[in-house]
C-alpha cells in the first residue's frame, strides 16, 4: 500500500489524554449524533496511552488549532509517557481527573463504550459526556502538519544535518542523536529501529 494514499485522507490533529498518559492522534471520527455523540479513536497497541485507556475506560480529546505551539506535538507525539512526564512540560487544565491542553480549541471528555481490535491498533468508541468549546481558531489538519512540520517542530529540522530513517515505515528524524525515549510518530517503534542515512 502506497502511504501517499492514506496521507490524502483528511484527518485532524488532537491530543488524546487519559490518567497519567497522553499522545498525539489524528484518527478521531464522529460516529453518531445525539446529545452524547459517539466518537472513535484508533490507538497503536505499542502506545502507553492505549494500555492506560484499557485500564481507565475514559479519555479526553483536545482539538488543536494551526496556532498551537509545535512543542505540544513534539512532546506528546514523539516521546512515550512510559518514561517521560509530558504533563509538566505543557500548560494543562484538569477536567474530572483527566488533563487537557490549555490552549486547545475545544475538548471532549469520553467514556469508553466499545473496544475493537484492529490489527496494529485498538479502536475505542467513546461517548462524549462532557465538552467545551473555547474559541473558533482554525483546526489543524494532518496535511497542514505534514506540510509545516519542519517549522512546527524546530528540533527536527534538516539543519541538524544527521538523518535517521525508520526501517519500518521510512519516517525521517533529523538530529545528532535520537533521544532514548523517542518513538516513531508514524509506526510507534523505538530508536533501535532507526538507521543513520
Ligand atoms: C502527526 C502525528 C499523528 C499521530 N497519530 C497517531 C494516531 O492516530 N494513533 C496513534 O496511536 N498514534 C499516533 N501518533 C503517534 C503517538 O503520538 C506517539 O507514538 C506517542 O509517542 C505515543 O505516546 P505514549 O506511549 O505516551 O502513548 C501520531 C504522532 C504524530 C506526530
Amino acid at each position: 500500500m502506497d502511504n501517499r494514499i492514506t496521507d490524502k485522507i483528511t484527518q485532524g490533529m488532537y491530543v488524546l489524554t487519559t490518567n497519567n498518559s497522553g499522545c498525539i492522534i489524528d484518527t478521531v471520527s464522529q460516529v453518531s449524533m445525539s446529545d452524547e455523540p459517539l466518537i472513535s479513536i484508533a490507538v497503536n497497541k505499542n502506545n502507553y496511552t492505549n494500555e492506560m485507556i484499557m485500564k481507565n475506560r475514559k479519555f479526553a480529546i483536545s482539538i488543536l488549532s494551526e496556532n498551537i505551539d509545535g512543542r505540544v506535538i513534539e512532546i506528546f507525539g514523539m516521546h512515550s509517557s512510559r518514561d517521560y512526564n509530558k504533563f509538566d512540560k505543557v500548560e494543562m487544565l484538569d477536567v474530572d481527573g483527566i488533563k487537557i491542553i490549555k490552549d486547545c480549541i475545544a475538548y471532549m471528555y469520553c467514556e469508553v463504550v466499545d473496544v475493537i481490535d484492529a490489527d496494529t491498533h485498538t479502536v475505542f468508541i467513546g461517548k462524549v459526556v462532557k465538552s467545551k468549546l473555547y474559541n473558533n481558531e482554525k483546526p489543524m489538519s494532518y496535511s497542514y502538519y505534514s506540510e509545516n512540520k519542519d517549522t512546527l517542530i524546530k528540533r527536527n529540522t534538516e539543519q541538524d544535518k544527521v538523518a535517521w530513517v525508520c526501517t519500518i515505515c521510512g519516517y525521517v528524524y533529523y538530529g545528532e542523536e535520537i533521544p532514548d525515549d523517542f518513538v516513531c510518530p508514524v509506526c510507534g517503534v523505538t530508536k533501535e529501529f532507526f538507521k543513520k542515512k
